[in-house]
């Protein structure tokens, strides 16, 4: 059994049409496949929240910075249907790369402040990449609610922002990163870790961590963020792309915890770069007390 597939727009708006003929309520996952366990837990959340559930699955050539790594990047159709099959998604939409950008396609959604720095610094064009597919993809489905991980923090506010910008009527949902037992966000990119590599993958999480306790406790974020980096390349990262500090809700740089904040890191492990951020909360949870 697996889950039923559509390939175009018309098809998929005929579904859409017949579901809203019945008040059913739709939620979109848009995915890029090679489904893991944080993609199937958003489907199993969009599913609590709504009446239908639609996952998308594009590989979306505009957000890819290099021709070799757009052909390199996985692509497991049958595999990701028979996967959303059990958790009980009711439409796999698959557009091709030809529909979703005929021949004189001329429109790029660019979000300002939002696709500039942290990833947006390392991979020029990707975030406009995304916010062009993500609101073809929200239009195309005619989704009330979208969801999203929190692991793609940049990508999540800047989706959040387009949507408030451009009107879309859709609720943005945010999901928290789904996490190995020892800490490590799920992405697509763990499985080009080598055993020893993912060995010492999970210290940049528990790193920020660390570091986002420090600095709810007051600990200066400069001199925090450099230890951090250290810890980081200390452990067996080969180079740390960005380690900041950001405002939750605008992602703009911040020097000291004001307001609620989220530390955001890229870095490399051998060949492959990982992504993770975590919040800073004005109210960081501290360790219990001990009562003596
Ligand atoms: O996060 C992803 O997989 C992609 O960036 C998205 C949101 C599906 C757009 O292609």
């Amino acid at each position: 059994m697996s889950v039923p597939i559509v390939r175009t727009v018309a098809e998929l708006r005929t579904v859409v049409a017949g579901w809203r003929r019945s008040g059913a309520s739709i939620a979109v996952v848009p995915t890029m496949g090679a489904l893991h366990k944080g993609h199937l837990s958003l489907a199993r959340t969009a599913l609590q929240k709504a009446d239908r559930v639609i996952v998308t699955l594009f590989v979306n050539p505009k957000q890819f910075n290099s021709a070799a790594d757009l052909a390199a990047y996985p692509r497991t159709e049958s595999e990701d249907a028979a996967k959303l099959a059990p958790v009980g998604a009711h439409l796999l939409y698959v557009p091709d790369a030809a529909d979703m950008y005929p021949a004189g396609f001329a429109t790029t959604v660019s979000v300002s402040g939002f696709s500039e720095g942290l990833c947006g610094a390392f991979r020029p064009g990707h975030f406009d990449g995304v916010a062009t597919v993500v609101a073809k993809l929200f239009l195309q489905t005619g989704a009330d609610f979208a969801f999203f991980g929190e692991k793609d923090f940049q990508q999540l506010q800047l989706v959040r922002r387009m949507v408030q910008d451009l009107d879309i009527p859709i609720t943005v949902v945010p999901c928290p990163a789904v996490r190995e037992a020892d800490g490590l966000a799920l992405s697509s990119r763990n499985v080009r870790l080598s055993p020893a590599e993912r060995s010492v993958a999970p210290k940049l999480a528990s790193v920020l961590l660390e570091t986002a306790e420090q600095l709810a406790r007051g600990s200066p974020v400069l001199p925090m963020l450099a230890k951090a980096r250290a810890a980081i390349l200390s452990a067996g990262y080969r180079e740390v792309e960005y380690l900041e500090l950001r405002g939750e809700a605008d992602l703009q740089p911040i020097a000291s915890i004001d307001r609620p904040a989220r530390l955001l890191a890229a870095a490399w492990l051998g060949e492959t770069r990982l992504i993770d951020n975590v919040k800073v909360s004005l109210t960081f949870p501290v360790a219990a007390k001990v009562h003596g």
